[in-house]
């Protein structure tokens, strides 16, 4: 019998180093010998990707919170019914950049949209499939920003939603962590990407007994 695949997301407000530290974990996790798959929300299968186009590009009020909740879940149902799922059932680890905290942190705390709303349909989303482990990375908003406006890319909506909206989502994330401590642990984000990666590293080996 095959033993499912670890399910391990990243979550954290915009440029914390997420995508980063996938890769660096993925690294590892392969080094140690696991098959790994990488993959990402909004995205990570082709219906995926294109909802992530109405999602992040274009203009900030282009949706409301609701419809936001809407098209985050359909993409996420997409891609966990045609990736994810599949995947941890082969007996791979899968490492996705973003994850349903993400749509709480955003739709829920940011967007005020009710957050039992929120839970009740990511769950619906999600199905079966929820993160054995969640890393949360914290950073200062400014430095995330920065680190993020330093990349040239047109993903920028929800950089370009303002201060106030970046604070509710690194203390939604906080929050969020505090509430399921024995799924999510939360790394501070400030070194350099391999300080980060070495404290990453540690939580996963604790966490995850391995
Ligand atoms: N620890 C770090 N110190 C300094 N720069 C970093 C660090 N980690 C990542 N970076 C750089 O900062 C930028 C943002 O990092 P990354 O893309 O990994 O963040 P992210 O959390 O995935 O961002 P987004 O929310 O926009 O997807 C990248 O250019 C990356 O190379
Ligand atoms: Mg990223």
């Amino acid at each position: 019998m095959v033993v499912r695949g670890q399910f391990i997301t990243f979550e954290g407000g915009e440029g914390v180093g997420k995508s980063t530290q996938v890769g660096l974990l993925g690294e590892r996790l392969r080094d140690a010998g696991h098959e790994i798959l990488a993959t990402r929300e909004p995205g990570g299968s082709p219906g995926a990707l294109d909802i992530r186009r109405l999602l992040v590009e274009g203009p900030v009020d282009r949706w409301a919170p609701l419809s936001e909740l809407f098209l985050h879940n359909a993409a996420r149902h997409n891609h966990v019914q045609k990736t994810v799922a599949p995947a941890l059932a082969a007996g791979t680890w899968v490492i996705c950049d973003r994850f349903a905290d993400s749509t709480m942190a955003y739709q829920g705390y940011a967007q005020d949209v009710d957050l039992e709303t929120v839970a009740q349909i990511n769950r619906w989303a999600a199905g079966a499939v929820w993160p054995d482990l969640t890393i949360v990375l914290d950073l200062p908003v400014a430095d995330g920003l920065a680190r993020a406006q330093a990349r040239p890319d047109s993903e920028d909506r929800y950089e370009r939603m303002g201060a106030v909206f970046h604070e509710r989502i690194r203390a939604a994330f906080l929050d969020i962590a505090k509430g399921a401590p024995t799924r999510c642990a939360v790394v501070d984000a400030a070194g350099a990407p391999d300080q980060v990666a070495e404290q990453v590293w540690d939580t996963v080996r604790t966490r995850l007994s391995i």
